[in-house]
């Protein structure tokens, strides 16, 4: 698809409700960057659980602030499975973020004010130029306030908790549905209700519910949202 004016767009929402499946494929379909800022936080917490910086479930912050300069995160697009993949000082680590040790841990990590400006400040410097989808829980109150289209994305719990289930799967990871239930809970709870900038709906986004609709009938529903943002932003 052709558009003249490449935006940003902002895709906010909670835990596995289909954000970064949404959001990846709508940047594809735009010929824009995706960006899974959720990735970001999971990375920072795989180093705090390699180093030994998170002791008794609880992170600990002062020893994380000293090695926060030590944490080099950047993404590389793999051709073969058409995404982005996260590098942690220069190691691949999608697979490794994705795994329940670091579920059970990020958001405590998210919750740290320092941790947040330095992902922020990257995340900004990644979408300057605009032509980018990143989905998260602050991006569009906090990261691109100013963002030309704003998605927030909703879906009934047991959906959430069936499709990550199964995305586990996909990648050996068995565990119960109770398990992930317990998980996305504990997450919502702690990334709503934590001071520094807590998942909010922000009032000028559009909420899609991904309950009902197919991968590709939220992708349409996502383009058109954008065809529309783009005609008013160049009027
Ligand atoms: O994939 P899922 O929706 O389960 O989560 P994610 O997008 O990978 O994000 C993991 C965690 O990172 C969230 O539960 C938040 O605690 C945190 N996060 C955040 O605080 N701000 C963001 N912009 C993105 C993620």
């Amino acid at each position: 698809m052709l558009l003249e004016k490449r935006i940003t767009i902002a895709v906010d929402g909670y835990s596995s409700c289909g954000k970064s499946t949404l959001a990846k494929a709508l940047a594809n379909s735009l010929g824009y960057v995706f960006i899974d800022s959720g990735a970001m936080y999971r990375g920072v917490t795989l180093y705090c659980i390699r180093q030994q910086l998170i002791q008794n479930s609880k992170p600990q912050v002062d020893l994380i602030e000293k090695e926060l300069d030590k944490i080099h995160l950047s993404f590389k697009f793999n051709e073969a499975t058409a995404s982005s993949e996260l590098f942690l000082n220069d190691e691949n680590v999608e697979k490794l973020i994705r795994l329940p040790d670091v579920a059970a841990n990020v958001s405590k990590i998210a919750t740290i004010k320092t941790v947040r400006d330095k992902l922020v400040e990257a995340q900004r410097l990644i979408g300057r130029n605009g032509g980018i989808v990143m989905d998260g829980r602050d991006i569009g109150s906090v990261v691109f306030p100013a963002a030309e289209l704003k998605l927030f994305i909703t879906a009934v719990p047991e959906i959430r908790a069936q499709r990550r289930k199964k995305e586990l799967e996909e990648i050996g990871v068995i565990i119960t549905l109770d398990e992930v239930i317990a998980n996305l809970m504990e997450r919502d709870l702690i990334d709503s209700t934590r001071k520094e900038s807590p998942l909010i709906q922000v009032e000028d986004a559009i909420v899609i519910d991904t309950s009902e609709l197919t991968r590709e009938e939220q992708l349409q529903k996502a383009i058109q949202l954008v065809k529309a943002s783009t005609c008013k932003s160049s009027e």
